[in-house]
């Protein structure tokens, strides 16, 4: 029997209308323009406004207009797997929500927690169920509202994240296209330099974790900075290594959207030039989950059946990954 691959039949993205621009920032905290531009490649953020908007929000955005443009009826999804570190509430999981918003009532749903790594590790898991043959339209969402978790009176952190969504629509082929290799890391010795402090099992919420503000995430931006550099471009050498791949084979370098330096460090050590790195951070900064499916979205229009594309990403956790996907259609 032939091989059956997870494929990417559709993606549709999702940013909320308010920028956050650099000049905003500069009236919150000691910044400046030229500062976040040189050191992170970022002008503007998205931010979601108003009451009782959560991450499901956006997330149901983009798969109802990812519905729309295959053509899908709701009622065929069987499963939902939403990655998020900014979930509506702690239960039930964001996807669930997405799920009721989107009309999806015949399929399951839940969560990935594996913050920037979050969407490399729910597509393969994804891909896993496609090609074990036993679900046939499974849809991966990457959503993250990070502005409910950013402390914006910390300028080393609040300069850098967004919020957005992307979703991804997966289905059988047995074709040499879709999801081909992944490698997939993970290091829990990494969180101390990137976390959020209270909130959790550990340290639930009082008076005192709000007064000391400990419900914002928490970085130590030049050793994130210095890992994220080394493992990125290291997991994506070794995925190309191991499908003897060089620069020239890959159509794409989709990065995870973090700081420039860093997708230019990966794209340098993959020998991959910059015309073939997909980028967007100026826009709308680190999303977190959001960054790899908002990047496939926009460059959608220039995907050609058969491109191969190398997808990259590191973040808390620490989490790290690569995935070799070939693209399955071109544009439409
Ligand atoms: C956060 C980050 C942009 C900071 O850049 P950096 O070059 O490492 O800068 P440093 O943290 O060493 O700080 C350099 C100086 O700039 C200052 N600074 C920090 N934020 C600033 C800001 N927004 N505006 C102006 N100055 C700032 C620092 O206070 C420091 O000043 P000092 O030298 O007087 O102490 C960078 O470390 C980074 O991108 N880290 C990884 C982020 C990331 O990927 N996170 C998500 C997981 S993927």
């Amino acid at each position: 029997m032939d091989k059956i691959r997870a494929m990417i039949t559709g993606v549709q993205g999702y940013v909320p209308e308010y920028r956050l621009t650099n000049k905003e920032l500069e009236s919150l905290v000691e910044t400046n323009d030229e500062w976040i531009v040189s050191r992170t490649g970022i002008k503007e953020r998205r931010i979601l406004k108003g009451e009782n908007q959560g991450t499901s929000v956006m997330g149901a955005a983009a798969v109802k207009g990812l519905l729309e443009k295959t053509g899908t009826d709701p009622m065929d999804i069987e499963l939902i797997i939403c990655a998020t570190v900014t979930p509506d509430m702690p239960f039930p999981a964001a996807a669930n929500l997405i799920a009721d918003q989107v009309g999806a009532k015949k399929s399951y749903s839940f969560d990935v927690s594996a913050a920037c790594s979050g969407f490399l590790y729910a597509l393969q898991l994804g891909s896993q169920f496609i090609q074990s043959g036993t679900h046939k339209k499974v849809i991966v969402v990457g959503a993250d509202k990070m502005s409910a978790i950013v402390d914006y009176q910390d300028r080393t952190t609040c300069i850098l994240f967004g919020d957005g969504a992307g979703a991804v629509l997966l289905e059988p082929t047995t074709e040499e296209l879709g999801v081909m290799d992944a490698i997939l890391k993970a290091d829990g010795a990494g969180a101390p330099y990137l976390h959020m402090k209270a909130g959790g099992s550990r340290k639930p919420a009082t008076a005192e974790t709000l007064a000391a503000r400990e419900h914002f995430a928490y970085q130590e931006g030049s050793t994130v900075f210095k890992f994220a550099v080394t493992n990125m471009a290291e997991v994506s050498a070794e995925v190309m290594e191991r499908n003897n791949l060089t620069g020239d084979d890959i159509a794409w370098l989709v990065p995870h959207q973090a700081n420039k330096r860093i997708i230019d460090a990966t794209a340098n050590r993959m020998g991959i030039g910059s015309s073939k790195v997909m980028m967007n951070i100026e826009r709308y900064g680190n999303t977190t989950a959001g960054t790899i499916p908002l990047c496939l979205w926009e460059y959608e229009s220039q995907l050609k059946k058969g491109d191969n594309l190398i997808l990259a990403a590191f973040g808390g956790g620490f989490t790290w990954g690569s995935i070799y996907l070939k693209w399955g259609y071109d544009p439409k």
